[in-house]
């Protein structure tokens, strides 16, 4: 069976926690958690960058940075992790859901300013597949309404909007590094603070609520607890894997792209019309975090997976849509959301993993092309 996906690892991850186990911090905040803190400030230009043990832990420090009063609304996209709509609620938040646009599974823009009302306090939005969002428009909303806007940027290490960074555009953004993305800890994540009015509190926040990163920097002499928070650092252990993974940032990269471009043009006019191929807007870089294709239909899509597992190749599909989930539907206002849904019936992952081989590749773009023919 190909699988879904192997998580890449490049042997130094050994080294470096090894290197750990020999010296005196293991908890975090050390060596290694600075050199990735300094790989993604000094490369992406970043304003402060804090570790996360996950994605949705950096997504939960970005909702408490937002300092939100119950009832304050956040416009977040239905097709998205539970994570995103999830660090909110726990801040006591409403969450709005918005639709997913019908050229791509990002927020559609148009609909946002509808949805924003004297309590609306944050727009978050998710670059689905690491494809930015049309963050102009987004960002002038913010602007407009004095809004926060967070990025969920899970899937979007090394991705670009009109070459600026991802994650590095709103005033506060989440990346993951789960064994599904990129470059992968196993679990991991990173907060990032571009605006610096929530620099401070971001490290207390990361801090268990005590100013201990001061303390550390010879700011204060004894430090306490000062605010909100929890245990939202890595160990060293996790810093010291990613950074294994970080050195081979441009390899990863390389490799996926290149398997990205031969899905595409092995792909690209060779399948029925029905099924659709990605959408990257003229604004976006792709960072080949993921390769799908959109069925017609669900039943589509369901014959289409089989067919491919019976022939030993594992897909997978997304996200459910979150407005109509067993936990939301009764707090839901109704509204349909149609493209979130189509998404979520008819979007179909494949392998794409730095060790796929080409003869693998060959291999599924075949399969597809001989179901479009049965079919
Ligand atoms: C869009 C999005 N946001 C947040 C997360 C949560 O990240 P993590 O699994 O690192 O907690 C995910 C997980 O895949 C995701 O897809």
């Amino acid at each position: 069976m190909i699988p879904f996906n192997k998580p890449y690892f490049s042997g130094r991850e050994l080294k470096y926690i090894e290197d750990v186990c020999h010296s005196t911090t293991m908890s975090g905040n050390g060596q290694f958690t600075k050199k990735c803190h300094n790989f993604f400030e000094d490369k992406y230009g970043y304003k402060k960058c804090l570790l996360a043990t996950s994605g949705t832990d950096a997504l939960e420090m970005c909702a408490m940075l937002c300092d939100l009063k119950y009832g304050d609304e956040v416009i977040i996209p239905s097709y998205t992790f539970v994570s995103t709509p999830l660090a909110f609620l726990r801040e006591n938040a409403k969450v709005v859901f918005a639709d997913s646009s019908a050229e791509n599974p990002n927020m559609d823009v148009e609909q946002i300013e509808p949805l924003i009302t004297n309590k609306t306090k944050v727009i978050a939005v998710v670059h689905y597949a690491g494809i930015a969002c049309n963050m102009d428009p987004i960002m002038a909303l913010a602007e407009k309404y004095n809004l926060i806007v967070v990025e969920d940027a899970a899937h979007s290490i090394d991705s670009f909007y009109k070459a600026k960074p991802l994650g590095g555009i709103g005033h506060l953004s989440a990346f993951s590094f789960h064994e599904t993305k990129n470059i992968n800890s196993g679990e991991g994540g990173m907060c990032v603070i571009n605006d610096e009015r929530f620099i401070r509190r971001s490290e207390i926040i990361w801090e268990k609520g005590t100013n201990r990163a001061e303390f550390y920097r010879g700011m204060v002499n004894k430090y306490g607890w000062c605010d909100m928070g929890s245990s939202f650092l890595p160990s060293e252990f996790n810093a010291a894997y990613l950074w294994a993974q970080l050195e081979q940032l441009d390899n990863i990269q390389n490799k996926r792209k290149y398997i990205w471009q031969k899905y595409f043009d092995g792909l690209n006019g060779n399948i029925c019309e029905k099924i659709r191929l990605p959408f990257i807007p003229e604004y976006a870089t792709n960072n080949a975090h993921m390769f799908y294709l959109l069925c017609p239909t669900l039943e589509y899509r369901t014959a289409l997976m089989l067919f491919m597992k019976d022939n030993g190749v594992q897909t997978t599909f997304h996200y459910l849509p979150l407005h109509s989930s067993d936990f939301y539907c009764d707090k839901y206002n109704g509204k349909e959301l149609p493209h979130c849904n189509y998404y979520a019936d008819c979007l179909v992952r494949l392998p794409l993993f730095h060790e796929l081989k080409d003869e693998e590749i060959d291999k599924i773009i075949e399969l597809i092309i001989d179901f479009c023919k049965k079919e």
